[in-house]
C-alpha cells in the first residue's frame, strides 16, 4: 500500500513536471502579463472597452448612444465625432444587435456587480480624422487622397468593427483565468462567449470581401486587414496577436491552410491580452500611461489609475 501510493506520488510528480514543461516556459515580461487587480477592478476595466464598442456600434448603425437605448445606464462626457454610417441593410442589423447586446452586457454587470449604474463613461473620441490618421499611420505614413471615411462605407466600418471586438474578446479572454466567484466567472465567460461570436461574424464579413479593393483606393481588404493587425501588435509590443485574413501556410490552422478567417495561436487557441496592452493601443501612442486616441482621458476604473500611478507605461 504504501510503496503504491509512493508511485501514485511519483507519477503526479511527473506529470506536474510536465506539465509545466510542456507550458510557457519563457515567461512574458511584465507589460505582456496581466496588472494584479481584484475581480471587481477587472470588470471596470472592461467596462471600459465594452462602452466603447457599444457607443459606436449604436451611434453608427442607429444614431443613438447607450442612454438613447437604456436611459441613465451610463454617465460621462458625451463621445466625440461619432455619426450614422454608410451601411448596408444586412451589417446594419448586424452591428446594431452586436451594439443592443453591449447595452445588455453592461446591465448584467450592475446586476450582478457591486457596480451601480449609471457606470462611468470615458471620454471618447470618435472623430473621423483619428481614424484617418490612423490608418495613414498604418499605410506607412503616406496621407491617402480622399482621406479615409470610417463611415463613409460599409467595408470601411467593418475594419473598426472588427478591432473593437477582437480587443474587447482577447482582454476578456485575459481575466477569464482568474475571475473569483461563480456568479462573475459565468458573468465573463457568458460576455466572452458572445463577443467572440460576434467577432466571428465580422471577420467572416471581412473574409467575404478579402480580394474586394477598398473604394476609391488599390489595396484589398486583405491587405488592410494584415497592416492593421501588425500596426495593433507593433503598438501593444507582445508579439503577434492580431493577424490577417490570408497567412503564409505556416501561420494557418495545422500549417495546411491560408485562409485565417479567426486567428488564433499554433494550437488555434485565442490570444488572450492584458491591461497595459489595451491601453497601449486604444490610446495609440504604444504607452499605457499616456492616454489618447480614442480615450483622450483615459479609462475610468480603480486599476487604470494604478497603472498611472505606478508610472507602469
Ligand atoms: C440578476 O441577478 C439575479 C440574482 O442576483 C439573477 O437571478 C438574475 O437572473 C440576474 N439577471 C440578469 C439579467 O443578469
Ligand atoms: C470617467 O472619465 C471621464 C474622462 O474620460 C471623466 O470625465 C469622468 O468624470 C470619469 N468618471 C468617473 C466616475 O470617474
Ligand atoms: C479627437 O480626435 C481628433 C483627430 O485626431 C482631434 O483633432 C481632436 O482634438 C480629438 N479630441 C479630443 C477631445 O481629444
Ligand atoms: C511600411 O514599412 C515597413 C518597414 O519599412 C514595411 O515592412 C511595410 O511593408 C511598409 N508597408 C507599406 C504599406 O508600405
Ligand atoms: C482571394 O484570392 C486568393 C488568391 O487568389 C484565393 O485563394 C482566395 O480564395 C480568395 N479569397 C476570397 C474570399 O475570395
Ligand atoms: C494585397 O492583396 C492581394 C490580393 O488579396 C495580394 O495578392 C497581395 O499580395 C497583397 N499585397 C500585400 C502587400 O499584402
Ligand atoms: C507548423 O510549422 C511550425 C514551423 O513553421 C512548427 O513549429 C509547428 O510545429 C507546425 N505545426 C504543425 C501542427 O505541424
Ligand atoms: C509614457 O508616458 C508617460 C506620460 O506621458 C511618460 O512619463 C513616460 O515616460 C512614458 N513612458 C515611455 C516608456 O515612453
Amino acid at each position: 500500500m504504501a510503496t503504491r501510493s509512493c508511485s501514485y506520488a511519483f507519477l503526479l510528480l511527473v506529470a506536474f513536471q510536465s506539465a509545466v514543461m510542456k507550458g510557457d516556459t519563457v515567461r512574458p515580461p511584465p507589460q505582456c502579463r496581466p496588472v494584479p487587480a481584484s475581480t471587481l477592478e477587472k470588470i471596470e476595466f472592461v467596462l471600459n472597452l465594452i462602452v466603447y464598442r457599444a457607443e459606436i456600434f449604436l451611434r453608427s448603425s442607429v444614431g443613438r448612444g447607450i442612454n438613447g437605448i437604456s436611459p441613465g445606464l451610463v454617465q460621462g462626457p458625451v463621445p466625440i465625432g461619432a455619426t450614422v454610417a454608410e451601411l448596408d441593410g444586412e451589417i446594419r442589423d448586424i452591428i446594431e444587435e452586436f451594439g443592443l447586446s453591449g447595452v445588455g452586457h453592461i446591465r448584467a454587470i450592475v446586476n450582478v456587480t457591486e457596480i451601480k449604474a449609471p457606470v462611468a463613461r470615458p471620454q471618447l473620441n470618435f472623430s473621423r480624422q483619428l481614424f484617418s490618421d490612423l490608418i495613414d499611420v498604418v499605410l506607412n505614413g503616406s496621407a491617402l487622397t480622399p482621406p479615409f471615411d470610417v463611415y463613409g462605407a460599409t467595408t470601411n466600418f467593418l475594419f473598426v468593427a472588427a478591432d473593437a471586438s477582437s480587443l474587447l474578446q482577447q482582454y476578456l479572454l485575459g481575466i477569464i483565468p482568474s475571475v473569483v466567484g461563480d456568479a462573475e466567472r459565468r458573468l465573463v465567460a457568458g460576455i466572452a462567449l458572445k463577443v467572440a461570436a460576434e467577432f466571428g461574424v465580422i471577420r467572416a464579413q471581412l473574409y467575404g470581401r478579402a480580394n474586394s479593393t477598398v473604394s476609391p483606393y488599390k489595396f484589398t481588404v486583405a491587405n488592410l486587414t494584415m497592416l492593421i493587425s501588425q500596426l495593433v501588435n507593433q503598438l501593444a509590443g507582445c508579439g503577434v496577436k492580431d493577424e490577417g485574413l490570408m497567412v503564409p501556410l505556416q501561420l494557418g490552422a495545422e500549417n495546411r491552410t491560408t485562409s485565417n478567417v479567426v486567428p488564433a495561436d499554433v494550437y488555434s487557441l485565442a490570444s488572450p491580452r492584458y491591461e497595459r496592452e489595451l491601453l497601449k493601443i486604444l490610446f495609440g501612442t504604444g504607452n499605457a500611461t499616456r492616454p489618447g486616441g480614442f480615450f483622450p482621458s483615459g479609462f475610468n476604473g480603480t486599476l487604470f489609475r494604478r497603472i498611472q500611478t505606478q508610472g507602469l507605461s
